[in-house]
């Protein structure tokens, strides 16, 4: 694991974009996106950047189950709120929250994942270690499926919605094994919250307990950290 410290999560944003642009400069054509707080610095930085992504695809990590596309609170929306709207890539996936059929909707992302091998993965990291929404004692080997929430996850998710009620209770992630494909990583984490997590990423044991400890056997993974995110790492 290659690890970057910074100040802080803007200069974290302006890092990762050196990372999008060395991946495309090596002629990556499929980039693996993340939601959620950590990532909408890099999603600034590089909608403000010349980078181009017309040709390119992106495939998302996760997806709440239940969520229409144009509902607010979905990845989708997410997704076309911090880039899409302003920069467009040749096409871009994402599970599809309100699927009729479950077991078809995994089956056709995982056949999208087999079809585009991910160049560049971007992650963040759960405060209990999950990536994707890969809760501690899941598979290291599985694929896209449909996972429960933990209450930690939801409680966190929480400050999104308009009460803890009204959050998902199930979302459609990658799983570890699809993750693991990709030919390169990126994680980003900041905040002193993140802190016993990316101790136990990058110095504890390779177990499910961490799902995130399993990166420490990938070949490729930068881990972009702000100081206070970095702060329980012992070396
Ligand atoms: C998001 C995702 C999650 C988040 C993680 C951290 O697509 O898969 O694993 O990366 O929950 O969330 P934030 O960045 O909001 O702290």
């Amino acid at each position: 694991m290659k690890i970057i410290i910074v100040k802080d999560q803007q200069q974290g944003g302006k890092k990762a974009l050196e990372v999008f642009q060395a991946a495309l400069n090596q002629g990556a054509e499929v980039f693996g996106l993340a939601t959620g707080s950590t990532p909408e610095t890099t999603y600034t930085e590089i909608v403000k950047s010349d980078l181009d992504f017309s040709q390119k695809i992106s495939l998302n990590l996760d997806e709440y189950v239940g969520l229409k596309a144009d509902n607010p609170q979905s990845y989708r929306a997410y997704m076309q709120q911090h880039l899409f709207n302003f920069k467009q890539f040749k096409r871009s996936y994402l599970p599809q929250g309100d699927a009729a059929d479950s077991q078809a909707e995994i089956q056709r992302y995982n056949d999208l994942l087999a079809q585009y091998q991910v160049d560049l993965q971007l992650l963040g990291i759960g405060k209990n270690g999950h990536i994707g929404f890969n809760e501690p004692g899941s598979s290291f080997t599985e694929q896209t499926r449909k996972v429960k929430l933990t209450p930690s996850t939801v409680a966190a998710n929480a400050r999104f919605f308009a009460s803890k009620e009204d959050v998902p209770q199930y979302a459609y992630s990658m799983g570890i094994g699809s993750i693991m494909r990709a030919k390169s990583i990126l994680l980003e984490a900041f905040g002193v919250t993140k802190a016993d997590a990316v101790a136990a990423m990058v110095e504890g044991p390779v177990t499910p307990d961490c799902p995130a400890s399993i990166l420490q056997q990938h070949p490729d993974v930068t881990v972009i950290l702000d100081q206070a995110a970095a702060s329980k790492l012992s070396r």
